[in-house]
């Protein structure tokens, strides 16, 4: 997004200094607008006064990230991010999803351990595809996932006053969805246009 927008300015937040170091570096020597680094828990509602002052913003997204907090929290946090749009600003969230009966998500699992086969083996490793697939199916990590269904994730946001609200991509169990928060002169494609604008050939942009 900042290399398509240039001049946009950004607050990157995640609870990990390693995460933020390493978002640092990527950004050394970027040419951009002001950005911010924070380092804060959005466990804890008191994140939102770690980003207030850079507030309202035209877009928030997020990646696999809140699918570890319990349910009740995901709402919160969505309302949360509601309070932190700006008018016709949208909220996306690239997201790991409960899939709708088991066989979606053995679907997935195969899906992923295929692609994990296909990576290894392109790296040239030596683990079999059992090796892989097991090591996927016991990882450590399986236990902090908390997964919900995109479509009550979706009707959530609804609820909080989000428009346009739909999962507007999906692999099995990866989802994008999310929504826009309605301006006040009642259009809710403000940023919409802005991330759509495409440069016509006489250099001005449309939508
Ligand atoms: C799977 S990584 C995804 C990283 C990046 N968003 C991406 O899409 O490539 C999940 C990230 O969420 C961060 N994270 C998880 N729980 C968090 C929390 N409660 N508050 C802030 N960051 C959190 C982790 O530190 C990690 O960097």
């Amino acid at each position: 997004m900042l290399a398509q927008y240039p001049e946009a300015s950004a607050v990157f937040l995640d609870f990990s200094e390693s995460m933020i170091s390493a978002a640092k570096k990527k950004l050394r020597g970027v040419e951009r607008g002001p950005l911010f680094l924070v380092c804060a828990n959005y466990a804890d509602p008191a994140w939102v006064r770690s980003v207030h002052s850079q507030a309202p913003f035209d877009l928030i997204v997020s990646g696999f990230s809140i699918h570890h907090q319990p349910d009740h929290r995901k709402r919160q946090i969505y309302a949360e991010v509601f309070s932190l749009l700006a008018s016709g600003g949208m909220f996306l969230n690239l997201e790991h999803v409960a899939s709708a009966s088991p066989f979606g998500q053995e679907v997935f699992d195969q899906y992923f351990v295929d692609a994990l086969c296909t990576f290894h083996r392109k790296q040239g490793t030596k683990k079999t595809d059992e090796q892989i697939a097991g090591e996927y199916y016991h990882r450590p990590d399986k236990a902090a996932n908390i997964l919900a269904p995109v479509d009550a994730q979706c009707g959530w946001i609804r609820e909080i006053g989000f428009s346009d609200v739909d999962c507007y991509f999906k692999i099995f169990e990866l989802a994008l969805f999310g929504g826009i928060k309605p301006s006040d002169g009642g259009s809710t494609y403000g940023v919409w246009k802005v991330l759509t604008a495409v440069p016509a050939s006489d250099g001005r942009a449309h939508g």
